[in-house]
């Protein structure tokens, strides 16, 4: 691990406050930064090794509800091919869940699925770290701590927290405010220095950094910066065409859907707006059909679609019959792992809880540190 840490001086700060030791053998080198907000822009620690590259990654998905295509593509499938590069670890976040409406006779079913499905997608517990977010009370303890870190302007700034305010108005409360705090703890309590999320998660991982410098310039050098790693899919749209797919808007195929209701699903999805007829010459630029052939179909068969629709010698209930061939040949083999997975329960919570063994015990190194950076104990 090489550690770099860059350390401001804060005018508002007591002198040497903290200059704590630093984690390791790590370095001190000083960037001068005068101002007190100017102390988000202090480095952090940095445990990338040589070139920068992360060495331990962590995300997080929600257990709202069916992991769907979009979730899949877009974030967990490329999860499971960062597995063999990285030391990674995966957490269903239930305690961020709780922070709108949900049905608790319900939820205990619903961690158990988002995690027995994740699994299915290959987020295998032999070759990764994958948990669930509420057996590790040690991260509740962190995210106290951030915190205290964060400016209340820096919450309100966030346009998740605007947009689940404006979805959600008869339950704004504190904890839908300060999920980003949380999603630093969760990040920071492992000490990842990656973070595989889609482009909404942007403006979350930014906080996080500005609270990992908050925290190293105040107390000393204990929390890496973290990096984004973008997923390489693109942004999967639902199949109504009316924004990206969500488990809200029910405008889904879940990778559950047997390929009957896969096929039913595509029958009557938005395709390229423009082609109102067989005959009309089709735009695959614009088809959420198409993008979804590029992570479904060959690349043969996407070139042949491509021209095929440009040229109107393919129509849509054709194209959209080769996707849902394609589809079921690769969600099959998926459905096939998760039903055998909901056969043996046991084995997953036994796992998840293998998962959390660990998270607890990287994270319980962290508080050591943080508490006595605090100097609290
Ligand atoms: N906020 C993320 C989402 O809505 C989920 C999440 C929680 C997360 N904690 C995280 C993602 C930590 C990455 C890292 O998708």
């Amino acid at each position: 691990m090489n550690m770099d840490e860059q350390k401001a001086s804060d005018p508002l700060s007591e002198e040497g406050a903290g200059s704590g030791p630093a984690a390791g053998d790590s370095n001190t080198s000083a960037a001068g930064v005068n101002t007190a907000d100017a102390a988000a822009e202090v480095a952090g620690v940095d445990t990338a090794n040589a070139d920068g590259e992360p060495t331990r990654l962590y995300s997080g998905i929600q257990p709202t509800g069916d992991i769907h295509i979009g979730n899949y593509l877009g974030a967990v499938a490329n999860w499971a091919k960062l597995i063999p590069r990285y030391d990674c670890i995966y957490c269903v976040v239930d305690y961020h869940a709780i922070t709108i409406e949900y049905d608790p006779d319900t939820m205990r079913d619903a961690i158990l699925d988002t995690a027995t499905m994740g699994m299915a997608c290959g987020l295998d517990p032999d070759h990764c770290t994958f948990f669930v977010q509420s057996h590790v009370s040690e991260t509740m303890e962190l995210a106290w701590i951030f915190s205290t870190c964060t400016a209340i302007g820096a919450l309100e700034r966030m346009t998740q927290f605007k947009d689940k305010a404006a979805q959600h108005k008869q339950n704004i409360n504190a904890g839908l405010f300060t999920y980003p705090v949380l999603q630093a703890a969760d990040i920071l309590g492992v000490k990842a220095d990656g973070v595989p999320v889609g482009d909404d998660q942007s403006q979350h991982l930014e906080l996080t950094r500005e609270i990992a410098r908050r925290f190293n310039h105040l107390y000393g050098p204990v929390f890496p910066d973290a990096k984004t790693l973008y997923s390489p899919a693109p942004r999967i749209m639902g199949l109504d065409g009316q924004g990206k797919m969500s488990k809200s808007q029910g405008n889904y195929i879940a990778m559950k859907d047997r390929s009957d209701t896969v096929r039913k699903k595509l029958s009557t999805a938005y395709t390229d707006p423009n082609r109102l007829r067989r005959s009309d010459p089709g735009n695959p630029d614009i088809c959420n059909i198409f993008t979804l052939h590029k992570s479904f179909s060959s690349p043969d068969e996407v070139a042949t679609i491509d021209a095929e629709c440009r040229s109107a010698g393919i129509g849509c209930v054709d194209c959209k019959k080769k996707l849902g061939a394609s589809m079921e040949t690769a969600m099959t083999p998926i459905q096939d792992k998760y039903e055998d997975l909901t056969r043996r329960p046991d084995d997953v919570r036994d796992a998840l809880a293998a998962g959390a063994d660990r998270v607890r015990t990287l994270t319980s190194e962290t508080m050591t540190e943080v508490r006595q950076s605090l100097g609290l104990r």
